[in-house]
């Protein structure tokens, strides 16, 4: 593949650290469940939580939207959380929010489960395919209508190693 980087490793690295900033303010004394969106956040929350200085636990949702470079508009749950979060505080955490189809199902999924609050924090935002509006507490960067790869997406399972965003 040619290499179109859209955002370098050390924008992301800084954005990061930024957004762990926040979270340490925010967060501090509530002891949140991290939830990664698997697979595609697998790499920004392993990023993010080495930069988080408050405690927290942390736990994985897996679903799918997407087959290969379209998406479908269907959410398959692939596997559930292993932990209770009523009462608990909920950061969810994603690679990048598309349609908003996705988070939109984790909000009224979570939701019934009465958490003490239940936020999103995401990598990347391409706000002008949202077909849904949803609320996002913290956001890396805002990007174009692309497909992109890298840094834990992927397309067609491959490039989730590049350190860096690019357009595919
Ligand atoms: P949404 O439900 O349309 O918001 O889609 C969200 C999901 O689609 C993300 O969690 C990704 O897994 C996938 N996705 C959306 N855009 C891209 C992209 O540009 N590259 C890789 N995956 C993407
Ligand atoms: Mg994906």
């Amino acid at each position: 593949m040619q290499n179109k980087v859209l955002i370098s490793k050390q924008d992301i690295d800084k954005r990061v650290s930024e957004i762990a900033e926040e979270i340490n303010r925010d967060y501090e004394g509530k002891n949140p469940i991290l939830v990664g969106v698997l697979k595609g956040s697998f790499i920004f929350l392993a990023d993010l939580v080495r930069k988080l200085s408050i405690p927290h636990q942390i736990d994985f949702l897996s679903l799918a939207s997407y087959d290969n470079d379209s998406s479908s508009g269907v959410v398959r749950v692939n596997s559930d959380l292993t932990m209770n979060i009523e009462k608990r505080h909920v950061l969810i955490v994603e690679d990048i929010i598309d349609t908003g189809v996705t988070t939109t199902y984790i909000l009224d999924n979570l939701g019934t489960r009465n958490p003490a609050s239940l936020e999103f924090v995401v990598l990347l935002d391409k706000k002008e395919c949202r077909k849904k509006e949803v609320p996002i507490k913290y956001s890396g960067f805002d990007i174009p209508d692309q497909f992109v790869v890298g840094y834990g997406l992927d397309y067609n399972q491959q490039y989730r190693n590049l350190p860096y965003v690019a357009r595919l």
